[in-house]
């Protein structure tokens, strides 16, 4: 097992989950350049494919939880999700913000920001790796080693890698279905795993193998409390919902 690429930095990375979620509407391009303003190592995007085969930046499969649209991205062209908004209450004032399409984010970006985004089976089929490498060499950012690729389907990260090997790959375990002996035994540089399935045994036995941690948060009331127990145990990655705190914990601010 070669050791884990430092594509992005070496120390304890700062992951925008979705941009700065708590800030901003998620998955928009404000919510990244704020992100990116605050100074964090990389900006995690979920790639969703819509009716004509374009990639946006949504985490969820329905538009209904964070837009004014409802039915499933699928559904629709591009052109048709662009006539829908995302909207989020901040400070309770209703924020409006378009719906990016993922070379959206990377025309604002271009090369100054670690995109780590995840990819996902469309209908149980491989099918958006192939255009999104190809958007990714025209932008460049393979080559310049600005690009980090998760995702919960070893299906799709065995295709990302089929197409283009040198991209850093993590593979994601859900909330409660991390399996030690799969991380252990699967061949990517990186382990990305819900905190509260986070200990011990998992973190030093990742390290002994050269493998990196990389944690996300599904429970905001605790994030604090778990980000803090994680750091004691000297994970890798962050994917934070609270880049303030997160700095602060790392000593970064
Ligand atoms: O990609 C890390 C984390 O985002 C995985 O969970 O559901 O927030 O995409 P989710
Ligand atoms: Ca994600």
């Amino acid at each position: 097992m070669e050791s884990a690429p430092s594509s992005i930095v070496d120390s304890p990375k700062i992951i925008a989950h979705r941009g700065a979620n708590d800030q901003f509407n998620e998955s928009t391009i404000p919510a990244y350049q704020i992100a990116a303003e605050q100074g964090v190592d990389a900006l995690e995007i979920d790639l969703r494919m819509t009716a004509d085969g374009k990639l946006i930046a949504m985490h969820d499969e329905s538009l209904d939880r964070t837009t004014t649209g409802t039915g499933n991205v699928s559904d629709y062209t591009r052109s048709e999700i662009k006539s829908f908004t995302t909207v989020e209450v901040f400070n309770n004032q209703t924020i409006k913000e378009e719906i990016p399409t993922v070379e959206e984010i990377i025309n604002v970006f271009s090369d100054t920001e670690h995109y780590y985004i995840e990819t996902r089976l469309v209908d149980g089929e491989a099918v958006m790796e192939e255009p999104f490498i190809e958007l990714l060499n025209k932008h460049e950012i393979i080559t310049k080693g600005l690009i980090t690729i998760q995702s919960f389907s070893q299906t799709s990260l065995e295709r990302i890698r089929e197409l283009a090997p040198e991209i850093p790959l993590t593979l994601l375990f859900g909330k409660g279905k991390f399996n030690l002996r799969e991380a252990l035994s699967v061949d990517y540089p990186y382990i990305g795993m819900e905190s509260t399935d986070v200990n011990v045994e998992s973190v030093n036995q990742l390290h002994s193998q050269g493998k990196e941690v990389h944690v996300f948060f599904t429970d905001m009331h605790t994030q604090k409390k778990e980000q803090e127990r994680v750091n004691d145990l000297g994970v890798d990655g962050y994917f934070t919902d609270d880049i303030a705190f997160t700095k602060q914990l790392l000593g970064r601010d």
